[in-house]
């Protein structure tokens, strides 16, 4: 994918909403939902914009919606495209990169994950430290165009420090509400940090893999997030990454895991999720 593509992709988003948003959300599987809260929505389907390529994934609707979340202006990806569909990575990071050319600085990626640590149980959350890329590629293989960003970009802190820092105290503020408010039983497990896994998929892991992936410094497992993650830190975009937790990892229970079942958790944490993104939005903006 060219730079011409991806400013195509901005130029025709721009031309359908008047707004401006400095920060784009991408929502994850079985998180969708957010989407809806959006108010004033312009929603754009994929196949509309040049060079997007279809969601073929249950829980991605594939469109775009633009508008407000508090009155603050957002773009939200409402399904994402991932390396295992059969995309290239340049079909995967053109969300993004479109988002960049349109001005967005602020990009948070949401995913749903596999837990490799028992105390970080599904239905809690996981804001992002830094990432693992075990998909075997590297997005920006191939010819680097400068408009773009660097060469050879530093990935020290793919995952903005601030940013993880006020979706941690906002995701503790709203656990110590519902507690008090006898929502929740407990106050401990709604929100954990740690290093995000991404495997190419479709297949879930092995228990093998998943001892091994614990070993190297993994907390949780997915397979999306780190391709958007590395294309916005080439173009300089501060990044905040969030993992629903939808299930321990292959061999930590006895039963096996299933995408309804990562489904039916991105549904339970809906609630608890958008108000976290609504207060990071409003935190930020
Ligand atoms: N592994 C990989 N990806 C996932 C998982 C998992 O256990 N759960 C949700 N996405």
């Amino acid at each position: 994918m060219s730079y011409e593509q991806a400013a195509a992709a901005a130029e025709f988003i721009r031309e359908k909403c008047s707004a401006a948003p400095k920060t784009a959300i991408v929502l994850g599987s079985g998180l969708g939902r957010f989407a809806d809260s959006v108010s004033n929505a312009v929603r754009i389907p994929y196949e509309e914009i040049p060079g997007f390529a279809r969601s073929t994934v249950e829980g991605h609707a594939g469109q775009l919606v633009l508008g407000k979340i508090d009155g603050h202006d957002v773009v939200v990806q409402q399904g994402r495209f991932h390396y295992y569909e059969g995309y290239d990575m340049q079909q995967v990071m053109l969300p993004v990169r479109a988002f960049g050319l349109m001005g967005v600085r602020n990009l948070v990626l949401t995913n749903a994950a596999g837990s490799l640590n028992s105390d970080m149980t599904p239905g809690s959350l996981m804001i992002i430290s830094d990432h693992l890329n075990c998909i075997g590629v590297n997005p920006l293989r191939g010819p680097n165009d400068g408009r773009f960003g660097a060469r050879f970009p530093d990935m020290t802190e793919v995952y903005d420090r601030e940013f993880q820092q006020i979706a941690h105290e906002e995701a503790e503020a709203i656990a110590r509400e519902r507690y008090a408010q006898g929502r929740d039983a407990t106050l401990t497990d709604l929100v954990h940090r740690g290093v995000y896994c991404a495997l190419s998929g479709p297949t879930y892991e092995t228990p093998s893999e998943v001892r091994m992936y614990r070993q190297l410094g993994a907390d949780a497992v997915g397979m999306s997030t780190v391709p958007e993650a590395i294309a916005a830190r080439h173009m300089g975009m501060r990044t905040l990454g969030i993992s629903c937790i939808t299930n321990l990892a292959a061999g930590m229970t006895e039963g096996e895991i299933d995408h309804s079942e990562v489904m039916d958790t991105g549904a339970r944490v809906a609630e608890v999720f958008g108000e976290l993104l609504r207060r990071f939005v409003g935190r930020i903006s």
